[in-house]
């Protein structure tokens, strides 16, 4: 079964705090998005393999520890997603970056990708999916569903903020899946909200509405 981290690190609590507070601004609220990206793209890495190396340093030879495993690619959903590239990018600069843009066709409710482009290697790299809010799950569990159709076989998924529902959903339609989160709020509300939440996360990053 897929694993729930909330990553309870004292630096993305205090900023995911400012990050929820309605009077924070699209220059703030961008900014802190992407520190808190960064501070979880350490968390999520982790248990990312290393390998000896030899190296000369300036004084000596010396057996030193190099990133060994798959690389990383990074598959932000459109158009929340993209808030949180920079700050991983930041940690993670050599990641390739794919994008999935998709909607839900109202009437057949079924998954319309109006954009997908990824790696040509998605199959060979550790993927995280990035959307800021997992709501009731219906994109990121799309966008899933797309990458392993795409011959995609490793995936964490990073959100901001999930629901119970979203993160149900997930569990139960992606075992292998885990999910990392800076918090997991309390319910959906009837709009579609997450509560306590922090709004609509692409409107706040853009500056729209
Ligand atoms: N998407 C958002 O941006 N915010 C929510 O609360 C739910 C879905």
């Amino acid at each position: 079964m897929g694993n729930v981290f909330v990553l309870d690190h004292p630096l993305i609590q205090h900023k995911l705090t400012y990050i929820r507070k309605k009077e924070t601004g699209t220059k703030e609220f961008r900014e802190l998005v992407d520190e808190v990206a960064a501070l979880m793209a350490f968390e999520i890495t982790r248990d990312l393999p290393l390998e000896e190396i030899t190296i000369e340093t300036p004084v000596t030879t010396a057996t030193t520890k190099t990133l060994s495993g798959k690389k990383i690619g990074l598959v932000p959903i459109l158009r929340a997603g993209l808030g949180m590239v920079d700050g991983i990018l930041q940690l993670i600069p050599a990641a390739r970056v794919g994008h999935v843009g998709l909607y839900r066709d109202p009437e057949t409710l079924k998954p319309v990708e109006y954009y997908i482009k990824l790696p040509s290697d998605i199959e060979e790299r550790d993927l995280i999916v990035i959307d800021p809010m997992l709501a009731t799950g219906g994109s990121a569990n799309d966008a899933i569903h797309s990458l392993k159709k795409r011959g995609a076989t490793s995936i964490k998924l990073m959100c901001l903020v999930g629901a119970p529902e979203g993160v149900e959903v997930i569990k139960k339609e992606h075992p292998d899946v885990d999910i990392y989160l800076a918090a997991l709020d309390e319910k959906l509300n009837e709009k579609g909200y997450i509560e306590p939440g922090l709004g609509d996360a692409g409107d706040r990053l853009y500056g729209t509405k």
